[in-house]
């Protein structure tokens, strides 16, 4: 089984982004025989046009998932600009995509709706994404909810092609993570980059510290009972514990223990929880990413021509 992941550089990486999806990745990634992740550059461009933040950003999104656990030897590793198939197939998909079927396009319509600029390259994000899977012949493609539409699209345009053009693209299935829980952030709501809400991965303590302190909570004395349920301390804390140590620290919060206590004793959990981790992104040099990267673009880069090879013979272009 042949598993892909990729994900925009857009920003430091936070505990919703881990339980939500770098963790179920990497666990899928270790039972496939071999996965493919890459860091969408190009569809980053649809909304960064500052040259040093799109060069930083996606450095460091690629050096915190080395640092997450991917491992290089079994995980093709790439910037996707690193290998132009992407959008030299992504055009020849955009011949076949109906532009009704484009403007349905859920994540389309809301960053429009949000104030991004309704350009050319946002509107065809999808036939880039479809690109992105495509070239790579997978079985399983695992999204969160919000992309599942894309990897629909995707079918359709592959579907579209088989008929155009012959059978010469597997469809690949999208593994939907309905099972993982929002993960909550400092106010409570969904924890995302876009509220200021996060508490991060990595970075400073200092920070960290200072975002699990900040954890809004209601205004309950510090030993009355608390409802652990209801509590974002809690549902944060409890991702970072074992199902018998979870239940025992909520009869510590129905017990009176105080927001303070409650909030230090997560911050601990927390270092414990991604100290590993967080040593690791420490140990690794911006040099060893970058070596990883470009052994990863030559890797894809041989999958993606032989694709390309079918398609432009498929197409009458060879
Ligand atoms: P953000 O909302 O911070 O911009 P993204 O939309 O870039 O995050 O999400 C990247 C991945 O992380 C997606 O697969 C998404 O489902 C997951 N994710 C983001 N925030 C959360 C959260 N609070 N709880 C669970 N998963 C999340
Ligand atoms: N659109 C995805 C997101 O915003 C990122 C992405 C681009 C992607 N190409 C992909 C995800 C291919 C999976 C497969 O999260």
């Amino acid at each position: 089984m042949r598993v892909l992941s990729a994900m925009q550089p857009s920003g430091q990486l936070h505990l919703g982004n881990y339980f939500g999806s770098m963790k179920p990745n990497l666990e899928l990634s270790k039972e496939a025989d071999e996965s493919i992740f890459f860091v969408v550059d190009l569809h980053a461009l649809t909304t960064v046009h500052d040259p040093d933040l799109l060069r930083t950003s996606r450095q460091e999104a690629m050096h915190d998932y080395i640092a997450s656990g991917f491992d290089p030897e079994k995980t093709i590793m790439f910037f996707q600009s690193y290998v132009p198939e992407h959008t030299e197939l992504m055009w020849i998909l955009s011949t076949l995509a109906p532009v009704g079927m484009m403007e349905r396009a859920v994540s389309y319509k809301d960053k429009v709706d949000r104030g991004l600029d309704a350009t050319l390259g946002l509107f065809a994000y999808p036939a880039l994404m479809a690109a992105d899977i495509l070239l790579y012949e997978v079985d399983v493609v695992p999204v969160g909810k919000d992309q599942k539409q894309h990897v629909e699209m995707t079918r359709d345009l592959a579907t579209k092609f088989n008929n155009a053009f012959g059978e010469t693209f597997t469809l690949p299935e999208p593994l939907i993570r309905e099972e993982v829980a929002v993960v909550p952030g400092t106010d409570g709501q969904k924890m995302s980059k876009s509220y200021g809400n996060t508490i991060p991965l990595f970075g400073d303590e200092k920070g960290i510290k200072k975002a699990i302190m900040s954890i809004e909570t209601d205004s309950k004395g510090a030993s009355d009972p608390k409802d652990p349920e209801t509590c974002s301390v809690y549902q944060i804390h409890k991702l970072l514990l074992s199902e018998s140590d979870a239940k025992a620290l909520a009869d510590e919060y129905r017990n009176g223990m105080s927001y303070g206590d409650a909030k230090i004793q997560l911050f601990e959990a927390y270092m414990d929880y991604f100290g590993a981790m967080r040593e690791r992104r420490a140990s690794i040099s911006e040099k060893e990413v970058i070596s990883v990267m470009e052994e990863g673009a030559i890797k894809a880069s041989a999958i993606a021509k032989a694709t390309m090879e079918r398609v432009r013979t498929a197409t009458g272009l060879r």
